[in-house]
């Protein structure tokens, strides 16, 4: 009784004044949430262009505000107070990770980690990263030959070595021969895979069984006591550790949070390297003036190497406004006035969610980006080869033209770290294999569109190549 009367009290919501449109959709309760899991991205370009800038669907019983004004992004989500990210993030983490962590706090794992990704730690941390990558791409290392071919799939080539990488470099744990390396590697998909799944609770049986197994394994190889925490006090892994051993986490949770951090720091940093690659390969025009730009560094001291390089900067942004779709979500705690940058007043009403979606706007928007579905390497490069900065929309500066660290008070503090290792796997596929598409007319394949509002997109197939370790 109790379900029906919310369930009638939901149906009859109302737009009241100041709100924005709303958009209810016609199915009762469960709105638009069929179409919003199947591919965000299309049903929100849907209903932008009937309703504007701001809206509020309903999915499943839920009310969300989506705002795609990029200008006023910044100061919309500012209020990190009225705009609670934990609620969220709790009931994902929960989904997914089958987490709980009730004193979970962002604003102190964001200082954390800021600490241990910036400044000399970071400096520490990319020439171990480097190390790592150096030691990975040896032939004994890959099994392979000097000189001997062999077939991989694009994505699986750049997001296992990557992974591998990184895992050495932020876990540095005991287990790492090459054998137990592939073996978590392939876990971590298994569960990567079905992670849109697990976080709309759409998984069948078998699929929950398949994430379930994935995920005890990793809890046990992950166990805190198992990964090296010699330098306890300087990782941000033993950091974490002894945060939450303070905090009474049990043994247990800890284990779980493990693989938290694994998602956070190694899930995306693969796959945007992935399509830095498989555009590069798709487009040999980028792909000589890049060859060009490593060449000319490669005398120099590896930090320096990464130091001047405008043309792969300029590509990798690119890459990163095409794919990064991370959904930036907030839990509205009390009713509350926003503005959009045209001065426009809309009002939030409590217990509704706030979504932000860079990848429709700016990242995909037409008005500032022409032909935004197209990679253009040189996008963000000004005639005299430095940085471009300047986008404009209606006449309008716009503030940022791609966003995929997330915004201003919620920057990913790993950003320098992923763009270090990206670049870093990049030019050393370049420089140390020969690299090439088995089918050279081949398109990079389409996206996955259940992943859109999950970082960085992955594709639906995989673009075959064949390398070989260069003489
Ligand atoms: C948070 C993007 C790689 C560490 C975030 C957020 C974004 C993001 C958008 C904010 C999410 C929000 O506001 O809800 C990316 C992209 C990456 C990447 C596009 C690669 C291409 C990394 C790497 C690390 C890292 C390599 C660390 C080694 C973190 C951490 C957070 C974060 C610790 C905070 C998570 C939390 O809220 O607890 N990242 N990231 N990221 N990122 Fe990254």
């Amino acid at each position: 009784l109790l379900g029906l009367a919310v369930l009638l009290l939901y149906a009859r919501r109302t737009r009241r004044r100041n709100e924005p449109p709303l958009d209810k959709g016609m199915i009762p309760w469960l709105g638009h949430a069929l179409e919003f899991g199947k591919d965000a991205a299309k049903f929100l370009t849907r209903i932008k262009q009937k309703h504007g800038d701001i809206f509020t669907v309903r999915a499943a019983g839920q009310y969300i505000t989506v705002l795609l004004d990029s200008n006023c992004y910044d100061a919309v989500l500012s209020d990190v107070v009225l705009l609670d990210q934990t609620s969220y993030a709790q009931v994902l983490m929960k989904r997914i990770f089958s987490l709980n962590l009730p004193n979970h706090n962002p604003e102190s794992e964001k200082k954390r980690a800021e600490m241990h990704f910036q400044g000399t730690a970071l400096t520490q941390l990319c020439s171990s990263m480097q190390d790592n990558l150096q030691h990975l791409v040896t032939p004994s290392e890959m099994g392979l030959k000097v000189s001997e071919w062999k077939k991989d799939g694009l994505f699986n080539f750049c997001y296992s070595l990557l992974f591998k990488t990184g895992y050495l470099t932020v876990f540095g744990t005991e287990k790492n021969n090459s054998a137990a390396l592939a073996e978590i590697y392939e876990e971590f998909r298994q569960f990567d895979k079905l992670l849109p799944k697990l976080a709309r609770t759409t998984v069948n049986k078998e699929e929950k069984q398949i994430a379930s197994s994935a995920r005890e394994k990793l809890w046990k190889w992950l166990t805190p006591t198992g990964l090296d925490r010699k330098s306890e006090h300087q990782s941000w892994l033993g950091n974490y550790v002894q945060q939450l051993q303070d905090e009474g986490v049990d043994a247990e949770t800890q284990r779980r949070a493990m693989l938290l951090q694994l998602w956070v720091t190694q899930g995306n940093a693969g796959p945007a390297a992935f399509w830095v690659l498989g555009y590069l390969l798709t487009h040999p025009e980028a792909l000589r003036v890049v060859r060009e730009e490593i060449q000319g560094g490669k005398h120099h001291h590896p930090e320096e190497r990464q130091k001047n390089t405008p043309v792969f900067d300029s590509v990798l942004s690119e890459t990163l406004r095409l794919t990064a779709a991370a959904l930036i979500t907030r839990e509205v705690k009390q009713d509350k006035k926003i503005h959009l940058s045209n001065g426009q007043e809309y009002q939030l009403r409590r217990g509704d969610r706030l979504c932000v979606f860079p990848f429709i706007s700016p990242q995909m928007d037409p008005q500032i980006h022409q032909q935004p579905e197209m990679f253009q390497f040189d996008r963000f490069l000004n005639a005299d080869g430095t940085e471009k900065k300047d986008f404009f929309k209606e006449g309008v500066r716009v503030k940022c033209p791609s966003v995929p660290w997330g915004t201003k008070d919620n920057l990913c503090p790993g950003r320098q770290f992923a763009i270090s290792a990206i670049k870093e796997l990049v030019s050393t596929i370049l420089t140390r294999f020969d690299l090439e598409l088995c089918d050279k007319n081949a398109k990079l394949p389409l996206v996955d569109p259940s992943r859109y509002g999950f970082g960085i997109l992955q594709p639906a197939g995989d673009l075959e190549i064949r390398y070989r370790i260069r003489s």
